[in-house]
């Protein structure tokens, strides 16, 4: 088929593939560009150009292995999130020019199948919140913060809760959220420049900057009171360190362990202090929670709209650079939610 373009007449798809299961971070060749026609939508089907790709560590691990996902097939599209609108439709639900978020693949256009109508999400225009933010703090990241924080953290006024990836797009929500609900915030982040931040703009009381030697001192300074909750995105040393500074009977958010995922041995970490401290100790995957997405949404948003919740995003521009973006979540060059823009 051809879709009109203002300049030209679009008759390809262009579509990263997955050639290589990567060891370490992605090297040139694991992901490969390709193209294909542009598919046919028979009846109950839609069209979706994607505009706007979600980077998010899970990919690595998809490319990698089973985990709660089968591995991405090699040879297939690789998996990922995207906003994407419709430029065709013969779906019941859809119609040309919704804006839509599903799991649209990393690639310039998605077909939508007839029973995709739980799948694919439209997502509404709001006056001064832009698309983009219903990847992030609108999305999942806002929504995985959202859940693990009401859920199993259940912050209480006056408690302590330390963050790490605070500079991240799930962390900064987090820490946010910790602070609407009366919490001391401390932050643990990659840069000088994202402590900044969090302390200057997202009202985090402290952060810390996880690369400076003396860090496990700063993070002990900067919690007196000890740690309440943790809200785990790292793992490794990094929990290994908050872990040492839990009250007893706290609370252990595990969102996820991103320093273990390019690793082929993650670091492992000594789990008595579980006992001895009585912690309760959670992990979670934000699908489990697919049927209350509609209500947080609305309460992130309304937060967003006080001015409670502030987010960045870092956008990399072109499908090509997809594999770099993907890194960049290794390497710490993201602040906030890192997206591609197709
Ligand atoms: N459970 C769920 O359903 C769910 C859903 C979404 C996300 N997650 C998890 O949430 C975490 C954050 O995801 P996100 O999408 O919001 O990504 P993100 O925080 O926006 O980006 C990842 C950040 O992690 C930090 N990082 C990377 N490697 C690190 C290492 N070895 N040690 C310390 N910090 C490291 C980097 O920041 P620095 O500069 O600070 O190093 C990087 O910017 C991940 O673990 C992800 O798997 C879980």
């Amino acid at each position: 088929m051809e879709i009109t373009g203002t300049e030209h007449y679009v008759t390809t798809n262009r579509q990263l593939r997955l050639q290589s299961r990567p060891k370490g971070l992605i090297a040139p060749g694991d992901l490969q560009l390709s193209e294909s026609a542009l598919p046919e939508i028979g009846e109950g089907q839609a069209l979706a150009k994607v505009k706007y790709l979600s980077i998010d560590p899970t990919m690595r691990v998809w490319m990698a292995t089973d985990s709660y996902l089968p591995a991405v097939g090699i040879g297939e599209v690789m998996r990922g999130g995207g906003l994407a609108e419709i430029v065709e439709s013969k779906h019941a639900h859809f119609k040309k020019g919704d804006k839509v978020f599903g799991m649209t693949g990393m690639q310039e256009y998605a077909v939508i199948e007839a029973q995709s109508r739980i799948s694919y999400q439209k997502i509404p225009s709001i006056p001064f919140v832009s698309d983009t933010a219903f990847l992030g703090v609108l999305g999942i990241t806002g929504l995985t913060a959202y859940f693990g924080m009401t859920e199993i953290g259940k912050p209480q006024k006056g408690e302590t809760l330390v963050v790490s990836a605070a500079a991240g797009a799930t962390g900064s929500v987090a820490g946010q959220i910790g602070k609407i609900h009366g919490c001391r915030v401390v932050g643990i982040a990659g840069t000088d420049e994202k402590c900044q931040w969090l302390t200057s703009d997202l009202g985090f009381d402290a952060a810390i900057n996880y690369k400076h030697p003396d860090w496990k001192e700063k993070l002990a300074a900067a919690t007196p009171n000890g740690v309440d909750i943790n809200y785990e995105n790292v793992g490794g040393e990094i929990m290994e360190a908050v872990l040492g500074r839990m009250n007893l009977h706290g609370r252990v958010i595990i969102c996820g362990f991103i320093s273990g995922y390019t690793k082929e041995v993650p670091e492992q970490i000594s789990l008595g202090l579980l006992i001895v401290k009585r912690l309760k100790v959670q992990g979670f995957l934000i699908l489990d929670y697919a049927s209350r997405f509609t209500d947080a949404a609305m309460e992130l948003g309304k937060w967003k709209m006080m001015g409670k919740l502030k987010d960045r995003q870092t956008i990399v521009e072109g499908l090509e650079k997809g594999p770099d973006a993907i890194n960049m979540l290794f390497t710490g060059a993201n602040t906030g939610k890192l997206i591609v823009k197709v």
